[in-house]
């Protein structure tokens, strides 16, 4: 199949990739042209493990290749939309622009052939907005619209689009789904099921999923506060929760809060869409409202371990990115604690192994260092706020010898009390009472 991919961001470059590695024919087009010029030297502008390889492997045997242009698509079988779709300034609305933007761009170039897949995350309706701008501009000619929703999570992108839980394709178009049946063929020959819904229902699936998984860790969080209040400990009831099949153990981990590029953008447009169409959806908006105020809130975590005040104290905070294994760091948590930190008063030095870059275009006063014993020098406190791996094994006794004060206020549970007691350290925790 030849498949043309508009948008190679985390979710179009990777699902190009692994598109071009099933054996389609891929182009990827970003009218970004200094991505496209660094995807043409070979670089790939993302952290994603794995994603190098497969971008190289693929270029090299002719499947894969980027362009700045959309005129490449006159040839495509199918053209998937993954341009972004944040938070609309001021009403956290979807900000569809780019979508419909970018149908604009294709609707000249598609052959009477095409289907137009949207695998952007887009508010229930968007679908058939996309058919009207396509029947405008192409009056006579039948351009399928199928909504083709992603789940796949940075960190573990390849995998999770190589092995994904399921597949699915709203649309009632018989010609739309075969395509999209032949382009998944290898993964539905792994058993991964399609589920064939209608738009709006593919749609809402999406939005619906987000909503349910930033419930629940919404819900473990708060879990986590009465922990800390009763003496009970969140790691155990985490885990007798999670034991149970019709809960699982998965989303179930207390910390900061949710962040990143979906959840918290995506929760708001659920809660906007539902609002319009006078369907009030309480429990989404109780998580997301409790969400926004406990990113900053671990602030006062960091306060208290400091005795009561941090103005003038060092911050050493290890993680930037929203979690382990990417550079992204849109609505990290991290970055609304470290600026919650500086409105205290504190001095904030930080390090994370991929999102210091991104992490300096929004947050200037911070103090970027190149490891975690760089930031921890000097420090009166450190805060772990992501979970990488490389901050499971820190060298306590090095730590120590290089801060002011012995302190640590573990936002992802990553330590054990009790190895930092011997290690004689002051340590917090999330939902675990303090071992003094
Ligand atoms: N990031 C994730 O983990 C993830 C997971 C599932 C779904 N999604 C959804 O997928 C969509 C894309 O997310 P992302 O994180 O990949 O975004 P991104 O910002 O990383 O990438 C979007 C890309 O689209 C390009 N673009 C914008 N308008 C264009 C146009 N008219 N023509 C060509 N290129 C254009 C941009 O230059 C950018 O490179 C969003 O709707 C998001 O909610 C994201």
């Amino acid at each position: 199949m030849r498949v043309s991919m508009i948008g190679a961001g985390y979710v179009g470059l990777v699902s190009g990739a692994c598109f071009a590695d099933f054996g389609h024919d891929v182009i990827c087009i970003d009218n970004d042209a200094d991505k496209v010029a660094t995807l043409n030297r070979g670089e790939v502008p993302i952290f994603e493990p794995g994603l190098t390889d497969l971008v190289h492997a693929n270029v090299q045997q002719g499947r894969l290749a980027f362009a700045a242009e959309a005129s490449s698509i006159a040839k495509a079988d199918a053209v998937f939309i993954a341009v972004g779709t944040p938070s609309r300034r001021g009403d956290g609305h979807a900000d569809l622009s780019f979508v419909y933007d970018a149908v604009r761009d294709i609707a000249p170039l598609l052959s009477a052939r095409a289907i137009v897949v949207t695998k952007s995350t887009v508010p229930i309706g968007t679908g058939d907005e996309v058919e009207r701008i396509l029947r405008d501009m192409r009056p006579g000619v039948d351009l399928p619209v199928v909504s083709n929703p992603e789940f796949l999570r940075e960190g573990a992108a390849i995998q999770d689009f190589k092995h994904p839980d399921r597949i699915v394709v709203g649309t009632e178009d018989a010609r739309a789904r075969s395509v999209l049946a032949e382009i998944y063929r290898p993964l539905y020959l792994n058993a991964a099921p399609i589920l064939y819904v209608s738009r709006r229902t593919a749609e809402l699936i999406k939005y619906a999923s987000n909503a349910f998984l930033a419930t629940k860790i919404t819900f473990i969080n708060e879990i986590a506060d009465l922990c800390e209040r009763v003496g009970a400990d969140v790691q155990d009831v985490a885990r007798g929760m999670g034991l149970d099949n019709r809960i699982g153990s998965k989303f179930l981990h207390p910390g900061p809060g949710f962040g990143g590029s979906c959840l918290p953008k995506d929760t708001m447009a659920l809660i906007k869409t539902a609002q319009d169409h006078g369907a009030q959806l309480r429990i989404v908006e109780t998580v997301s409202t409790v969400n926004e105020q406990r990113k900053r809130a671990m602030a006062r975590k960091v306060v208290a371990a400091l005795d009561g005040s941090i103005r003038g104290k060092t911050v050493a905070v290890l993680g930037l990115a929203f979690k382990p294994n990417t550079d992204d760091t849109r609505d990290s948590p991290a970055i609304a604690l470290i600026t919650a930190l500086q409105d205290h008063g504190a001095f904030v030095r930080c390090y994370d192994p991929a999102g210091m870059e991104q992490a300096k275009l929004g947050l200037e006063a911070a103090i970027y260092c190149d490891s975690a014993y760089g930031a921890a020098a000097g420090a009166d406190a450190i805060v772990i706020a992501t979970e990488w791996e490389q901050f499971r094994a820190l060298d306590l006794a090095r730590l120590k010898s290089v801060m002011a004060y012995p302190v640590i206020v573990d936002l992802r549970n990553i330590y054990r009390a009790d190895e930092m007691k011997r290690a004689d350290f002051r340590y917090v925790a999330v939902g675990r009472s303090e071992i003094e």
